[in-house]
């Protein structure tokens, strides 16, 4: 049966959004809607993946899926390579943009603010934290820039095995941390004939305001 993306649609009945439920602080409901999802979503979902908008110098906008590692009050962290694309389009404009889809449960959570490089001292203790494979890829890895072949990264992960033999493998200077500290939320719950929740909380004066998108 060919293909039609114009008939492919579901109705979306699980759950409804209402003012009554929502909590006052943005990232608590996060913090829940992540719960739920981790508990929801069946495996391979990753509940912490998520997609992170940069824009470049140009102003074009580069999306690409990554792992959230962290939140806490300051904000929502991951990590990746200071000299990929992205790390270059942040160094040049730390404004981004995240969004979440849990489709298990309906939901789609969008963030927005600015961006910057973690504490040195605790993009090193993730470092530290992760398996010997992903610190010497972490060091192998050109991310972002062209490779000729297969061949080449693995021949760059052997040399880089090599370098490190009977050394302890500490985080490169080219990889890291970052946090988005959030200015803007908005948290979507499908509904049935397309009339969905919309919850968008904005920061003003350090207090979250919030109020009702239209669907
Ligand atoms: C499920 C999934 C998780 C990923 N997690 C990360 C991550 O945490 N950090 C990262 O740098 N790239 C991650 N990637 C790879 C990125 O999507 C992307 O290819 C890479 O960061 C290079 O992007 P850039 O060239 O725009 O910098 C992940 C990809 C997938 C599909």
């Amino acid at each position: 049966m060919p293909l039609s993306l114009a008939q492919m649609r579901r109705n979306y009945t699980l759950n409804g959004l209402r003012e009554e439920v929502a909590l006052d602080d943005p990232l608590a409901m996060f913090r829940q809607w992540l719960q739920q999802a981790r508990d929801t979503e069946c495996a391979p979902v990753e509940a912490n993946s998520m997609v992170l908008a940069t824009v470049d110098p140009e102003g074009r906008p580069h999306c690409r899926v990554l792992l959230l590692k962290g939140l806490s009050d300051e904000g929502f962290t991951f990590f990746g390579n200071y000299q990929s694309d992205k790390g270059q389009q942040l160094a040049a404009n730390p404004y981004a943009a995240m969004t979440f889809f849990w489709p298990g449960l309906e939901r789609q959570v969008r963030i927005e603010g600015q961006v910057s490089r973690l504490d040195p001292a605790l993009s090193d203790a993730y470092f530290d934290s992760r398996s010997m494979a992903s610190r010497l890829g972490a060091w192998a890895s050109p991310q972002s820039r062209p490779l000729a072949d297969r061949t080449a990264l693995e021949a760059m992960l052997a040399d880089t095995i090599k370098r490190f033999v009977g050394q302890a493998v500490s985080r490169p200077q080219h990889w890291g941390g970052y946090c988005l500290r959030p200015e803007r939320l908005e948290f979507w719950q499908g509904w049935a004939d397309r009339l969905h929740d919309r919850l968008d909380y904005r920061l003003r004066d350090g207090l979250w305001k919030r109020s009702r998108l239209a669907p």
